[in-house]
Order: structure tokens, then C-alpha cells, then sequence
């Protein structure tokens, strides 16, 4: 395996100015950019992502990097302050529609509800594309075949949930129902994932003793 950073599929390993200049080089007159070019530009920009993927796809990654562990950790906090507070929001809206008041801690916590929600889903399709471009390495081999279907099954699932429900979210903000009833049972299902991945975390770190808990905590290759 060639050493850290040295042939390893990276973003800018043939950096993309170069490619763009070989490519001005062959235009007659010599290149103005314009806005005409942006569709090429992008494509290059694309082939150059999905070269480094194929790259790092014959290497096998066993940890994640810095800031996959950061935004875990980061996201994972939000959508637990999303769960604690969320029914505030609720308050906030019922509130909207009865024509009443609310408390100011709860016009507070609905404001940061609305805020702290688009924030997760932008910090997700950052960790998405992140993970498209640099991987993730496999589920830990230590325990029966179905724990690893169970485990990116779970991380699918999780993926799905963090994108749907800001989504769904806003449509309950700006619609209303059935979009916030639809919104609202986000909750019981974060509740039971959440819980059974906390679990299954601590049973392969402390149970199987596979570090799958401390390549969470401390970045590997
Ligand atoms: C990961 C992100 C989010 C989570 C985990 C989350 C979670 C929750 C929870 C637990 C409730 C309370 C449900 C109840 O009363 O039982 C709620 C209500 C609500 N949330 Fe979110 N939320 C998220 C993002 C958002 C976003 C981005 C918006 C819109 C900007 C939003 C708008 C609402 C609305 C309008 C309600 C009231 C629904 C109703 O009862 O009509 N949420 N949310
Ligand atoms: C709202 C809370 C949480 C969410 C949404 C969440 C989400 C996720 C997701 C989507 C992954 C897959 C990462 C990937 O391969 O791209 C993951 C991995 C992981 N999570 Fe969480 N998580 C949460 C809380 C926790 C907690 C409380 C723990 C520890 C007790 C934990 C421990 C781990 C570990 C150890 C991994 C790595 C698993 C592996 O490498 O096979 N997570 N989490």
C-alpha cells in the first residue's frame, strides 16, 4: 500500500487548473472564460471526483476521517436536541392556528427548532458527499454475517430519516397537515434507531472488543 498521500485517490492529486489549461491550451485564440464554458468546467470537476472514488475503491478504508467523526458527533447532537425540544415547535404552530399566545421559551425553542433543523440537513448532504468522495470503512467482521447486513441497513436507514425529515419539516412549516402529523412520527422512530445503535455501538466495543466504538472517537486510514 503506497504511504499517506502518496498515490492515494485524493481530491486534488491532478489538480483541476491543470486539466483546465491543457484543455484552454487546445483552443484556438486562446481561452476567455465565459459562462458558456460552466457545463464542461462542472464535468470536469465531476470526472475528477468520481476518478478519485474509483481510486480509493481498490483501497480499503478502516476508519473514518476527522471531520466524518466530527459531523457524527455534531449531527448526533442536534437531532437529539431536535427530539427533546421539537415539541415546542408543536406548541408553536397549534398556537399559530388558534390564534393564541405562547410562552417565550417556547417561541424560542420553535425559532431554534426551525434553525437547528435546515442546519442538520445541510451538515447531512455535507457528510453524504463526503462520504461518496473518501468512503467508509466496512462493518467490524467480529460477529454473524446478519449484524453486518443489520449494520448498513441501520446506516442506510439513519440516512434516509436525517434527509426526510427537515424536508418533511419544512413542507409542515409552510403546508401544514398532513405534512406535520407525517413530520411528527420521526420521533418514536428516531427514539427505537437511535437506541438499538447506541446499543449495538457499546456491545461490539465493550461485548466483541472490535473498536468499531473507538474508530468513532479517533480518525484512522
Ligand atoms: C433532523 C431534523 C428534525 C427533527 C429530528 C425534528 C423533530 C421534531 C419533533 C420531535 C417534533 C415534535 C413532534 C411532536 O409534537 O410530537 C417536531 C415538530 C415540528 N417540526 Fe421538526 N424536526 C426536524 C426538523 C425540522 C425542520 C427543518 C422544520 C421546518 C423548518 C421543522 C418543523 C416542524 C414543525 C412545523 C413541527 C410541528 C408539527 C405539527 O405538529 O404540526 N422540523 N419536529
Ligand atoms: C442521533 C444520534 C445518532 C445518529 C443520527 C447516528 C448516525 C450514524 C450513522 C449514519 C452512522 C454510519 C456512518 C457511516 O458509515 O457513514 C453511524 C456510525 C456510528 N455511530 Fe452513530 N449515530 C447517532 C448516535 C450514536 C451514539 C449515541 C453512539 C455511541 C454510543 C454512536 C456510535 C456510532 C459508531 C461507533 C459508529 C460506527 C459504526 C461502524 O463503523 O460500523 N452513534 N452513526
Amino acid at each position: 500500500m503506497p504511504p499517506r498521500g502518496e498515490g492515494r485517490g485524493r481530491l486534488f492529486d491532478v489538480p483541476i487548473a491543470l486539466q483546465m489549461r491543457k484543455v484552454a491550451a487546445t483552443i484556438p485564440g486562446g481561452f476567455e472564460p465565459n459562462y458558456v464554458d460552466v457545463p464542461w468546467l462542472f464535468s470536469i470537476a465531476i470526472t475528477q471526483l468520481l476518478n478519485v472514488r474509483k481510486n480509493q475503491m481498490t483501497e480499503t478504508r478502516i476508519g473514518y476521517s476527522t471531520s466524518q467523526i466530527a459531523l457524527h458527533w455534531i449531527i448526533a447532537a442536534l437531532v437529539l436536541f431536535q427530539l427533546f425540544f421539537g415539541e415546542s415547535m408543536t406548541t408553536v404552530v397549534d398556537a399559530a392556528e388558534d390564534g393564541a399566545a405562547v410562552s417565550s421559551a417556547d417561541q424560542a425553542l420553535g425559532s431554534a427548532h426551525y434553525w437547528i433543523g435546515i442546519s442538520t440537513l445541510a451538515l447531512v448532504l455535507i457528510r453524504l458527499l463526503m462520504r461518496v468522495v473518501s468512503g467508509a470503512p466496512e462493518p467490524a467482521e467480529s460477529g454473524p454475517g446478519w449484524m453486518r447486513i443489520a449494520a448498513r441497513g441501520s446506516h442506510g436507514l439513519f440516512y434516509l430519516l436525517l434527509l426526510l425529515t427537515p424536508i418533511v419539516g419544512l413542507l409542515a412549516f409552510y403546508i401544514g397537515d398532513p405534512w406535520g402529523d407525517i413530520h411528527s412520527l420521526n420521533k418514536p422512530v428516531f427514539v427505537v434507531l437511535i437506541s438499538v445503535h447506541a446499543v449495538a455501538a457499546l456491545f461490539h466495543q465493550y461485548w466483541l472488543r472490535d473498536g468499531t466504538l473507538k474508530r468513532m472517537l479517533s480518525p484512522g486510514r
